[in-house]
C-alpha cells in the first residue's frame, strides 16, 4: 500500500511525511517541483528513510504523475502542491495560475485516467484529497460568525483566487467523473520548516538578526492560526474517515491580531534569547505600507470537522507558539540554508518599496 503526496518538501507537505512515518508503515511517495519553497533539508532527519520516496517534478506534468501512479499503484493522493505566498502573487500571479489552477487540473487529469483503470476493489479505496485555505471564503467583518463549508467562495487576491479555481475543478471531477474526493480548507498554519516569507518565520528571523519586525498597515487584521501537526492530523482523519465530496474546513478556535502575535513571539523571545541592554524585541516593530487587497479577518468555523469526524486541534497558541520558537531558535542553521541568494532578492522586492 502506498500515498502520493505532492509538495512535501513544502511547510505542511513535509510535517505531513513526518507524521505520516509516526503513524502508518505506508509508502509515501512525494512529488514536488523544489521550487524556492520546497527544500529537501526538511526531510533529512526522517528517521525510516526507505518509506518516502521523493520525486523531483511537476503536478501540471502528467506524464510523469501518470507512470508514477502506475508504478506505485498509490491508494490516495494527496495535493499539497501550490504557489502559496499572497505577496508573492501580488508581485507575479502567473505562477500561482500555473501551478494552483493548471497543476491541479493536470493532477485531476492524471488521477481520472488511473482511477478509471482500477478494480471495483480499488476504486473502492481510493481518494484524492485537495488541501486548500479559508482564503477562499474572503474577508470577514469583526462581528460576523466564522467561515463554514456553505460560505460563498469570495477570493481576493490572486493566490487565494487560484486555489479557488482549483478547489472547483476538484469539486466539478467528483460531480461529473465520479473522482472520490476530499477537500479541506484551514486556516493560517505555523510551526517548522516554514519559509521564513510567512509572518511567524520572518518575525523570529528578523528579530533574532536585530532587524526591523514589519507589521503590515496598522497590526489589526486577524487570522485564526493553528499548528501545523494539528492540521496534518486532521488531514489523516478526513483521509480515512471523510464522507467523498465533501468539504471539511479546518482551524485552531483561535484567532489573533497580527499585532498580538508578533508581540506574543517578541515576548517568547525575550525569555529565550534576551536581547543586549535589557532591551524588547518588540522595540524592533515597525508598521509598513500595508498589502494591496489586504484580507481583515479571517476565522473557521470547525464544527464539522470536530462533530462528524471527532477531530480538535491538540495545541493551544500558547503551546504551539512557544514549540515554534524554540523551533527556530534550535535549527538557525536551516534558516540560514533557505535565506540564500533567491531570499534576499524577495526581501528587497517586497520590503524595499513599504518604507
Ligand atoms: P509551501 O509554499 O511551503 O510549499 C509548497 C510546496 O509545493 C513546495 O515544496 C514547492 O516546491 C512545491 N511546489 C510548488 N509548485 C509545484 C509544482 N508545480 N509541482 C510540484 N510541486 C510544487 O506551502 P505550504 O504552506 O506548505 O502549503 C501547502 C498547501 O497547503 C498549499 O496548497 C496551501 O494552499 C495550503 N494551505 C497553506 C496554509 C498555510 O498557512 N501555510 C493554510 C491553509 C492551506
Ligand atoms: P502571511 O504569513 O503572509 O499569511 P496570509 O497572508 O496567507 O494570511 O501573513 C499573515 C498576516 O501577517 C497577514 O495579515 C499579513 C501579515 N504580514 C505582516 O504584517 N508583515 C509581514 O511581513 C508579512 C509577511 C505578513
Amino acid at each position: 500500500m502506498a500515498i502520493l503526496i505532492t509538495g512535501g518538501a513544502g511547510f505542511i507537505g513535509s510535517n505531513f511525511v513526518y507524521e505520516w512515518v509516526n503513524h502508518s508503515n505506508e509508502q509515501i511517495i512525494n512529488l514536488d517541483k523544489l521550487t524556492y519553497a520546497g527544500n529537501l533539508e526538511n526531510l533529512k532527519a526522517l528517521k525510516n528513510q526507505g518509506q518516502h520516496i521523493f520525486v523531483q517534478g511537476d503536478i501540471a506534468n502528467q506524464e510523469l504523475v501518470g507512470q508514477l501512479l502506475e508504478k506505485y499503484q498509490p491508494r490516495a493522493i494527496i495535493n499539497f502542491a501550490a504557489a502559496s505566498h499572497v505577496d508573492r502573487s501580488i508581485k507575479g500571479p502567473e505562477d500561482f495560475v500555473m501551478t494552483n489552477v493548471v497543476g491541479t487540473f493536470k493532477l485531476l487529469e492524471a488521477a481520472r485516467h488511473y482511477y478509471s483503470n482500477l478494480t471495483d476493489q480499488n476504486k473502492a479505496q481510493f481518494r484524492f484529497l485537495h488541501v486548500s485555505t479559508d482564503e477562499v471564503y474572503g474577508s470577514l467583518l469583526p462581528t460576523e460568525n466564522g467561515f463554514t463549508e456553505k460560505n460563498p467562495y469570495q477570493p481576493n487576491s490572486p493566490y487565494s483566487a487560484s486555489k479557488a479555481s482549483s478547489d472547483h475543478f476538484v469539486r466539478a471531477y467528483y460531480h461529473t467523473y465520479g473522482l472520490p474526493v476530499l477537500t479541506t480548507n484551514c486556516s493560517n498554519n505555523y510551526g517548522p520548516f516554514q519559509f521564513p516569507e510567512k509572518l511567524l518565520p520572518l518575525i523570529i528571523h528578523n528579530a533574532l538578526n536585530e532587524k526591523p519586525l514589519p507589521v503590515y498597515g496598522d497590526g489589526t487584521q486577524v487570522r485564526d492560526w493553528l499548528y501545523v501537526t494539528d492540521h496534518c492530523q486532521a488531514i489523516m482523519t478526513v483521509l480515512e474517515n471523510g464522507q467523498l465530496g465533501e468539504v471539511y474546513n479546518v482551524g485552531g478556535f483561535n484567532e489573533q491580531k497580527n499585532i498580538e502575535v508578533v508581540k506574543s513571539i517578541c515576548s517568547h523571545l525575550d525569555k529565550k534569547r534576551p536581547r543586549a541592554q535589557g532591551k524588547s524585541y518588540s522595540e524592533l516593530i515597525t508598521f509598513v505600507t500595508d498589502r494591496p487587497g489586504h484580507d481583515k479577518r479571517y476565522a473557521i468555523d470547525a464544527t464539522k470537522i470536530n462533530k462528524n469526524l471527532d477531530w480538535a486541534p491538540k495545541e493551544t497558541f500558547q503551546t504551539g507558539l512557544e514549540k515554534t520558537v524554540n523551533w527556530y531558535l534550535d535549527n538557525q542553521a536551516w534558516t540560514q540554508s533557505v535565506t540564500s541568494g533567491e531570499y534576499r532578492k524577495w526581501v528587497d522586492t517586497n520590503y524595499a518599496a513599504r518604507g
